[in-house]
């Protein structure tokens, strides 16, 4: 029987990867969103700076602030890659979200298991490259994809079990056979994706089966509790796969972002802390919105986990601010052990 022996959850995003000094690239961004999600509503840039005025975010979006959070935030990437490579594990589950990479609105799954042969992380088209770095992304593009294609395995059993157990258990989750394409050319590799096997693995071809949760787009978004009870399925389908291996999981993004939210991300850490999976299951829909969403792939594989013995560590969380409005996003890392 195989047994889950080791996981981590682990933010990402384009501050983690691009110089303090540059962190205006994304604020300026955020200076023309319309539709900033804080809580239950979108407000624009100036209502946002004008609502939370009191918290003098300007504050902490210093050159000096931002460097001291983003040389805090390197410390714990450097340590789940240390401890994450240390490991030893047969394969990797990823929770992401896709963010219209390898599906769009023509059709947005719910949840999503790839069960193909291999994964395809493609080095980028210079067509992506400039769509990236119009959105502020030159710096985390590089992190996020390689250079020269990468190509990690999929333990097909693994996954069509997790498929099989979902379909029992009152998923009726898609199963995505082969990477998505248009015409001949095949769909880029999420970044939920590629910034765990380039920024944490060294990009070792570990086997790979990765979980496509949309978080992220209205109207097909699973509830906090509905993410917990998929996660559990999951989490009995890799205890049942019949090989003796090593299995690890990965929750890939969050926590709070575009907009940060120290409140919420606290209470979403501290209950997963205490296995308090009530207090995570009750958290309305609308706190998870836009880059936020993105804390469910956390709720996913806290599922994954219930029924292990592992232990959360929370190694740190780090709030990084980007300008006045208190834009930007709050990370956190954690290993389970
Ligand atoms: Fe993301």
């Amino acid at each position: 029987m195989a047994d889950i022996v080791y996981a981590f959850g682990c933010s990402h995003g384009p501050l983690l990867v691009t110089p303090p000094n540059e962190w205006d690239l994304r604020a300026n961004v955020d200076r023309k969103n319309p539709a900033l999600w804080y809580r239950d509503r979108t407000y624009n840039f100036a209502e946002l700076a004008e609502l939370r005025k009191a918290d003098h975010f300007e504050q902490q979006n210093t050159l000096d602030v931002r460097t001291e959070r983003f040389n805090r935030c390197q410390v714990q990437l450097d340590e789940l890659a240390r401890r994450s490579q240390s490991q030893k594990f047969d394969v990797l589950v990823i929770v992401g979200d896709d963010q219209h990479e390898w599906f769009f609105s023509d059709t947005q799954p719910t949840f999503a298991i790839f069960h193909g042969q291999q994964v395809y992380n493609r080095a980028l088209t210079a067509k992506e490259q400039e769509e990236i770095i119009a959105r502020g992304g030159q710096y985390s593009m590089k992190v996020y994809h390689p250079p020269k294609d990468e190509i990690y395995p999929t333990p097909v059993s693994l996954a069509e079990s997790m498929i099989g157990r979902a379909m029992d258990e009152g998923f009726d989750v898609t199963a995505c056979g082969e990477q998505p394409k248009d015409g001949e050319n095949m769909r880029k590799l999420g970044h939920a994706y590629g910034f765990v096997y380039r920024r944490i693995l060294d990009s070792k071809p570990i086997p790979l089966v990765p979980i496509l949760i949309n978080t992220f787009f209205p109207p097909n978004q699973p509830t906090p509790k509905r993410c917990f009870e998929f996660g559990r399925s999951l989490g009995r389908a890799i205890k049942a796969w019949d090989p003796d291996k090593r299995v690890a999981v990965a929750a890939s993004g969050g926590v709070s972002h575009f907009v940060v939210d120290e409140d919420f991300d606290n209470r979403i850490l501290t209950a997963m802390l205490k296995n308090d999976w009530e207090t995570i299951c009750k958290e309305p829909q609308f706190m998870f919105q836009s880059g936020t969403s993105e804390t469910k792939n956390w709720i996913v594989m806290a599922g994954i986990l219930a029924e292990t013995k592992l232990k959360m560590e929370l190694l740190d969380y780090v709030p990084c601010y980007r300008s006045e409005a208190g834009t930007g996003s709050g990370m956190a890392f954690a290993t389970w052990q």
